[in-house]
């Protein structure tokens, strides 16, 4: 049984992994309103290409390893990292020591996982394993583990348990950036009806930010797929993507 069926079924895979027809299936369906060629900022290329949210992962954050390799492993983690400093860069004016701290929550968020379904406490699991293991995040940036930590603890929980709180008004900006981008990654899975949908956030994005993607999903999934390495399928999605000029 391929992805798409199996997530289909009632039962859902404990862990879940990409295939050649569940990725047929996805490029046949990317949505027709999107923009086919993408002009990426100059801004974001140059801020990824210097901060290659890959090259900061460790393995040893991860659950284990059918975590880091599934569907909200390794590529999620990168893709969401990247998509948020998208959205950041666009919208706001933020310090580079900002930019990372956002791009660092987002390498976090899923990592301590036990399975690739709903997991409703994964979200708390993964800052506490912060607060202990705080050594991970880099020196400059340990004044922003509380907006990290409380950020990730509520990127799966819903707005309206979230707008009043006191650390919402004050954290605000991390948790939305993350929520949306993590939203916006919901394209790697072959079905429809779990993509992003503006029920759920309150930054939304634009049509471009969209199309962005879909494509570093379809392409990094479909590298992985071919090779099984995480890194190097985001490396190549990533400069396929940005290259076009
Ligand atoms: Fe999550
Ligand atoms: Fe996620």
């Amino acid at each position: 049984m391929n992805l798409r069926q199996s997530l289909l079924q009632h039962e859902k895979p404990t862990h879940q992994f990409h295939d050649r027809d569940s990725l047929m299936w996805l490029i046949s369906h990317r949505p027709k309103r999107l923009p086919k060629s993408l002009i990426l900022p100059k801004k974001l290329v140059e801020t990824i290409q210097k901060n290659k949210p890959w090259d900061c992962l460790e393995d040893r954050w991860f659950t284990n390893d059918l975590i880091r390799d599934g569907m909200h492993g390794f590529r999620h983690v990168s893709r969401v990292s990247v998509l948020a400093t998208y959205l950041a860069l666009s919208r706001f004016s933020l310090s580079q020591k900002e930019l990372s701290a956002i791009m660092f929550s987002c390498l976090f968020h899923d990592c301590r996982r036990k399975n690739d379904n709903a997991d409703p406490r994964h979200g708390e699991r993964a800052a506490l394993w912060l607060k202990r293991n705080r050594d991970v995040l880099p020196k400059e940036l340990q004044s922003f583990l509380p907006a990290i930590c409380f950020s990730i603890s509520v990127h799966n929980d819903p707005y309206d348990q979230l707008l009043k709180t006191d650390s919402y008004r004050k954290f605000g900006l991390f948790v939305d950036v993350l929520k949306t981008a993590d939203a916006l990654d919901r394209y790697r899975f072959p079905k429809a009806d779990w993509w992003i949908s503006e029920k759920f956030i309150v930054l939304l994005p634009h049509d471009k930010e969209m199309a962005f993607a879909f494509d570093l999903a379809y392409q990094s999934e479909y590298s992985f797929v071919g090779t099984g390495n995480s890194k190097q399928a985001m490396l190549r999605s990533w400069n396929n993507l940005s290259s076009k000029k």
